[in-house]
């Protein structure tokens, strides 16, 4: 029976880090970082993930500022409000959260955050200097998938990681930690023909394709380390891309969802927003 890797514990202590350090920084007189978020129109999962990152910054002292606006908000008045925040000195980091409305260009936004602020690591810069392996800020997700594998103690020197799924946010800078950090790694996405003999051969199999329990038991092998980025819901239940009951009695680890990666997330976008305001504050 596999351990869970549990994102409440880890993701609790990777805030009272943050905390920890900003009461220190505010005792020799620092004001407390602050982080713009942008969320345009009503998609109903954007705005539970905004909802629980202003909750995080209020609770580690970081100030949040948010911009909701409407579905049919122009490129212009978007570009506008991103410069404006790329100006002021008083925010330290600036995430637009994804997806945009479809009329909206994601791409040229991205490009228009300032690389310092860019506290989700998205910007063509910081994700050349990931590649290169010399980050700056780090993409959260897996970024917090790295911190769980570390806290656990489980080492990627040497191990087959397999990643499923191929996104720019989540697949992509996950393969390039893993790579950082001495894995072998293999990148599989919905074009990959029989799956299974890939993910059959992780020591390390991270998820990210968003179908709901499609990674099953059959698909692991004997002691793999499983970690689930998927967030879905089938009938009425959150659940990940991993079939968790059937992986659990197979793997060595694995992270449920909820209670996984989902709370990594916000607690790296924490340490990377403590992180931009330290740039730009240059301490
Ligand atoms: N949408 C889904 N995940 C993310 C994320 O990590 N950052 C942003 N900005 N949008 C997202």
């Amino acid at each position: 029976m596999a351990q869970i890797l549990d994102g409440k514990l880890v993701s609790q202590k990777v805030k009272d880090e943050v905390a920890a350090e900003i009461k220190r920084l505010a005792e020799k007189g620092f004001r407390a970082p602050c982080l713009a978020v942008i969320l345009v129109g009503d998609d109903e999962a954007s705005k539970v993930y905004v909802r629980n990152k202003k909750r995080a910054c209020e609770a580690v002292g970081i100030q949040s500022l948010e911009y909701l606006l409407p579905a049919d908000t122009r490129q212009e008045e978007l570009d506008a409000l991103v410069d404006r925040l790329n100006r002021d000195d008083a925010v330290d980091g600036i995430l637009v959260q994804l997806p945009l409305p479809k009329h909206l260009n994601e791409q040229s936004i991205i490009n228009r955050i300032a690389v310092d602020k860019d506290v989700d690591a998205f910007h063509p810069h910081n994700v050349g200097k990931i590649m290169l392996g010399v980050p700056k800020l780090l993409p959260c997700t897996p970024a917090g998938v790295m911190r769980l594998l570390e806290e656990y103690s489980i080492s990627v020197s040497g191990k087959e990681c397999v990643v499923v799924g191929r996104s720019n946010i989540v697949g992509k800078p996950m393969a390039q930690l893993l790579l950082a950090a001495n894995g072998t790694v293999t990148i599989c996405h919905s074009r990959t023909p029989d799956l299974a003999a890939h993910t059959r051969r992780a020591d390390i199999l991270v998820v990210a394709i968003g179908k709901a329990k499609m990674i099953t038991a059959d698909m692991i092998q004997e002691g793999a380390v499983v970690i689930d980025v998927g967030m879905n819901r089938s009938e009425g239940k959150l659940c990940g891309d991993v079939d968790f009951e059937g992986c659990l009695q197979k793997a060595s680890y694995i992270t449920p969802v909820p209670g996984g990666v989902g709370l990594m997330t916000v607690a790296m976008l924490m340490q990377n927003t403590l992180t931009a305001y330290k740039l730009h504050i240059n301490i």
